[in-house]
């Protein structure tokens, strides 16, 4: 596999578990606020994550590279509001965006038509990522700060659950 692309895609690979990391930080800040369904989202988040992560190391061993694991940095832990939350995962998965998007143009560059093709999923999944974020923004927006509101969104993202596909 070609270094370049192959090395990218390693550093991808603590993006996506720092990802994760930051997910569980945001877990335990609406535990904290005793917002259960809230709490649930961003552990689910938490999982799917790590299975983005494990499908690119699935995908470098099969190219045989060996992935040598870096330090996972400390995620923000505190927030001032549920807005300023989601507006973190927005922001959050706009990066993710460009960080794989990088990926793919030096792929293109490089001419590896494989892991073109691997990463045309993950850009797929980029669009769903930043758009479930932009949905909860709004829907934030609409509720203000109406408490039955907020209840009945808390109760709507306490069924997410994140079902792990079998890696191929
Ligand atoms: Fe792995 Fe949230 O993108």
């Amino acid at each position: 596999m070609n270094n370049v692309v192959a090395k990218a895609l390693s550093e991808q690979v603590n993006k996506e578990f720092f990802s994760a990391y930051l997910y569980l930080a945001m877990n335990q800040h609406f535990e904290d606020e005793n917002m259960p369904g809230m709490a649930n989202w961003m552990y689910q988040q938490f999982l799917e994550e790590q299975f983005h992560a494990k499908k690119m190391l699935k995908y470098l061993n099969s190219r045989g590279v060996k992935v040598d694991l870096e330090q996972i940095d400390k995620p923000q832990v505190k927030w001032d509001s549920n807005m300023e939350v989601f507006q973190h995962v927005l922001e959050h998965e706009q990066y993710v965006t460009s960080s794989i998007n990088n990926i793919q143009s030096l792929a293109v560059d490089e001419k590896d038509f494989a892991t073109m093709n691997f990463l045309q999923w993950f850009i797929n999944e980029q669009i769903e990522e930043e758009e479930n974020a932009t949905n909860l923004i709004k829907q934030l927006q609409l509720i203000g700060d109406n408490g039955y509101g907020l209840l009945m969104l808390d109760k709507e993202l306490a069924l997410r659950n994140f079902v792990e596909p079998v890696v191929e």
